[in-house]
């Protein structure tokens, strides 16, 4: 391995490291004050107070936090006057998206090779791969936006229906052509790239124009304000989704299962359900049916993908700790090893090179190479399937 290689590897960590970083931190500042406020919505009741009532507020409330007294109050439409100092809330969301696309294209666009291809799923380029991944972000979003401007005005619940479709859509058809963390992760960023949309499309230019019509002393159309509104409830409930697929590439029992594309659409469907029983506890409505059907359907998902022990043939001599050290020296110290030969640093910290560390991980080399299969990866190394069950034999007869 020459060095050149090593610090490319290391600049890729490094930059990674601080992209990934910063992701969350604006990502929290984001979703953050987005929660905030469609709490806020849901929590405000209408003024008792006679002059908030004539200076136009629909809705208020009080709360404390910090140590101090907060009474935020919604105008129906807009104040008299438009206030000096107006805070806009947008940089949170553009950034994520910005750290995002650059951690995206950091892990997998430059990787592609490695981490988009998966040659046992379909035979594709790595720029081929690359190409249908940022299609995927755009073609959201226009599907999207087309599905909302149609609907939003006639019926939530078939937007919901139809947009629900669509996402299953595209989660079934790139399970099928990308390797299964990619695809999770692009169902993600499509659903994520699409709520950035929401703000700099929809949101932010329907405050801007909100803000024109009174600086010009025009009546503001209320209708400008619901619009955004209903773009921001959509953001509220992607939400969600999209932080289960930013985590999911931890689970290889998700992206790596056979019907990968329906696991997704399972746990983001659940987890839509549990946002929308408490969108409706904070307007003051118990319907505890829908965390419970959405937590059943997640938990049942958990269990229908446990990975299956792996049936061996007990009669048979179990394989000894040398023998499975051979298989690993062959097939994993590629990138399991202090120098790997095929990825510059040991995968994931996890080394499999001496028969103690090959003893130290046997849970986990059963489960990623017997249960999963998805070790090697993308079976780069050319694994067995004989090779396999003599792990599974070895682990199964106690590791030994
Ligand atoms: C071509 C490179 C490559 C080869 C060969 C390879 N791996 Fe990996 N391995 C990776 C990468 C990349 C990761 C990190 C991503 C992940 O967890 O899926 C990883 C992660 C792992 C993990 C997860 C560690 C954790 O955090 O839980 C285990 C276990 C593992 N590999 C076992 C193996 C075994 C066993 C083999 C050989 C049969 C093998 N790998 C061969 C690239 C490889």
């Amino acid at each position: 391995m020459d060095t050149v290689t090593m610090d490319v590897s290391y600049l890729i960590d490094a930059t990674s490291m601080l992209l990934r970083w910063l992701h969350l931190i604006v990502g929290i500042a984001w979703i953050g004050s987005s929660f905030y406020f469609v709490w806020l919505d849901n929590s405000i009741r209408p003024p008792k107070d006679q002059a908030l009532k004539d200076a136009g507020v629909g809705g208020e409330l009080w709360a404390m936090h910090g140590g101090g007294f907060y009474n935020p109050q919604k105008y129906a439409v807009a104040p008299k006057q438009l206030p000096e100092d107006l805070h806009f809330f947008f940089w949170p969301s553009y950034t994520t998206w910005l750290t995002g696309f650059l951690l995206i294209s950091t892990l997998y666009y430059f990787q592609a090779a490695t981490y988009m291809v998966d040659p046992s799923i379909a035979a594709i380029t790595p720029a081929q791969s690359v190409g249908i991944g940022i299609a995927t972000l755009v073609v959201g979003w226009i599907v999207y936006d087309q599905l909302a401007r149609l609907l939003i005005e006639r019926s939530q619940l078939l937007f919901a229906v139809i947009y629900s479709a669509f996402v299953t859509a595209v989660a079934f058809g790139l399970t099928h052509v990308l390797s299964g963390r990619a695809a999770y992760i692009h169902v993600g960023a499509m659903i994520a790239t699409t709520m950035t949309a929401n703000v700099f499309f929809w949101i932010i230019p329907a405050q801007r124009k909100q803000v024109a019509a009174m600086k010009r002393g025009e009546e503001v159309n209320p209708l400008l304000g619901k619009r955004a509104k209903q773009r921001s409830y959509h953001n509220n409930y992607l939400t969600m989704p999209v932080l289960f697929a930013m985590i999911s590439n931890h689970y290889a029992a998700t992206y790596n299962h056979p019907h990968a594309w329906l696991v997704l659409i399972l746990i983001m469907l659940g987890s839509v359900l549990v946002r929308h029983f408490f969108n409706l506890r904070h307007k003051g409505v118990n319907r505890w049916e829908f965390p419970i059907v959405g937590m059943a359907i997640i938990l049942g998902v958990l269990v229908w993908i446990a990975p299956k022990p792996v049936a061996t043939n007990s009669a048979s001599n179990a394989p000894t700790l040398a023998e499975i050290t051979a298989i690993t020296q062959a097939r994993c110290t590629g990138c399991h090893a202090d120098k790997p030969t095929i990825l510059p640093v040991a995968q994931a910290g996890v080394k499999l090179d001496t028969p103690e560390r090959v003893k130290q991980y046997a849970q986990r080399i059963y489960e990623r190479s017997a249960q999963l299969k998805n070790m090697p990866l993308a079976n780069m190394t050319k694994m067995t399937d004989e090779e396999r069950a003599k792990v599974a034999a070895w682990y199964q007869a106690g590791a030994k």
